[in-house]
């Protein structure tokens, strides 16, 4: 049984990816079958076919994703065929201890699609545990959450991965709210959304920081009052004169580097909040004086996929989209086919977009 589909792989470190015909097994229990609609193209599936996440080649890429349940197996009752789902990567197990202390967000034990989808007989790792540049895709039950299906596919996918991260990262990780001053480092997809997410927490001052002025162009659009071109000004000093010379409540970096990190520690007033939502690599370091971390005060923290969870924001931020309180559609800068995703990394890595988005 199953079915066969075409999706996007990548077969081997550092190739093209290529468009294939996988299997897909029909759902077994606590398992879902979607027809994907819409798939965003996203740094992650870039760094997969480099092999910089893992060496279990082939991956099926793909994972910000929205379409609609065609059969679900036994023991599920989230979802039913029919429905419109966006894709998540959280599917909390409520068992382990993270969970068992009421924290489900920081999970250790997320659940996937127990069955494997298959290339040629081999098994395909699924990215983020997803694998939406197909046709179709099986997954754990609890990764898909039922959203209100007037919401664009294109749009609604977005709210999956990247876009939801910098959301969280300023609504529930740096706990952004009415009245703070809010500064965000790096205004690609990630820091856009913190942006869009600290103007409907009811921030008052929201300063936008990146090195390319068409980024600082999007930022004023998705609500920066100020933006700051850190490759021309020092963006430390120019958020202290716009905060009084305190420094913002909360500063959120979504670069993923010490130099960002380092300006985002430095620009945030006493006893606020830093945010880390960008992903540095192994290879990077910071030095700061442990004097000023302790003098500070406040709190350090991580933003992982903006400590989400799915069935509670996902619906929320899906009705905010339709009262046009949240524009989703911005963050699609093109929609495209399965066949190009090789130049939509590219535009990607020029940072001429901030989302491709597959059509299906
Ligand atoms: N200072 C300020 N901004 C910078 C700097 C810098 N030194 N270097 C790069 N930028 C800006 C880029 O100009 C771009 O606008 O950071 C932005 C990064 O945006 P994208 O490349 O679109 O990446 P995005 O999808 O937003 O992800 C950002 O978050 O989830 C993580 O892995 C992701 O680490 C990445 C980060
Ligand atoms: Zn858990
Ligand atoms: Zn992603």
């Amino acid at each position: 049984m199953g079915q066969k589909v075409r999706a996007v792989i990548a077969k081997a470190k550092g190739e093209p990816v290529s468009l294939e015909v996988i299997e897909v097994p029909d759902p077994g229990p606590g398992e879902v079958l979607v027809e994907i609609q819409a798939c965003g193209v996203c740094h992650t599936d870039l760094h997969y076919r480099e092999g910089a996440i893992s060496d279990e080649f082939p991956f099926l890429l793909g994972h910000e994703a929205a379409g609609i349940v065609e059969s679900i197996g036994e023991e599920v009752s989230n979802v039913a065929p029919g429905d419109f789902v966006v894709l998540n990567w959280r599917a909390v197990c409520g068992e382990c201890r993270s969970c068992k202390r009421g924290r489900p967000w920081y999970c250790f034990a997320t659940r996937n699609a127990s069955q494997k989808m298959t290339w040629e007989g081999v098994k395909l790792s699924p990215a983020l545990g997803i694998g939406a540049f197909a046709e179709k895709t099986l997954i754990a039950a609890g990764q898909a959450t039922k959203v209100d299906p007037a919401a664009s596919p294109a749009a609604a996918g977005l709210i999956g991965c990247g876009v939801m991260a910098g959301l969280g990262a300023a609504m529930n990780t740096g706990r952004v709210s009415r009245g703070d001053s809010v500064a965000v480092f790096g205004c690609g997809g990630v820091g856009n959304a913190a942006i869009a997410g600290s103007k409907l927490a009811g921030a008052h001052k929201i300063i936008g920081v990146d090195i390319d002025a068409k980024k600082l162009d999007l930022a004023r659009e998705f609500g920066a009052t100020h933006t700051v071109d850190s490759s021309q000004e020092n963006p430390v000093n120019v958020i202290r004169s716009l905060t009084n010379g305190n420094g913002v409540d909360v500063a959120i970096e979504a670069v993923g580097r010490p130099e960002t990190y380092e300006q985002a520690f430095y620009a945030r007033d006493h006893a606020g909040t830093v945010v880390l939502v960008g992903v540095p690599n192994p290879e990077m370091q910071i030095d700061l004086p442990l004097l000023e971390i302790f003098g500070r005060g406040g709190s350090l923290k991580s933003s992982w996929y903006g400590d989400c969870l799915p069935e509670r924001d996902f619906p929320m931020l899906i009705d905010l989209y339709l009262q046009g309180r949240l524009d989703l559609d911005r963050f699609v800068s093109e929609t495209i086919g399965l066949t190009e995703i090789e130049e939509a990394f590219h535009r990607m890595e020029r940072g001429e977009v901030i989302r491709s988005v597959v059509l299906l």
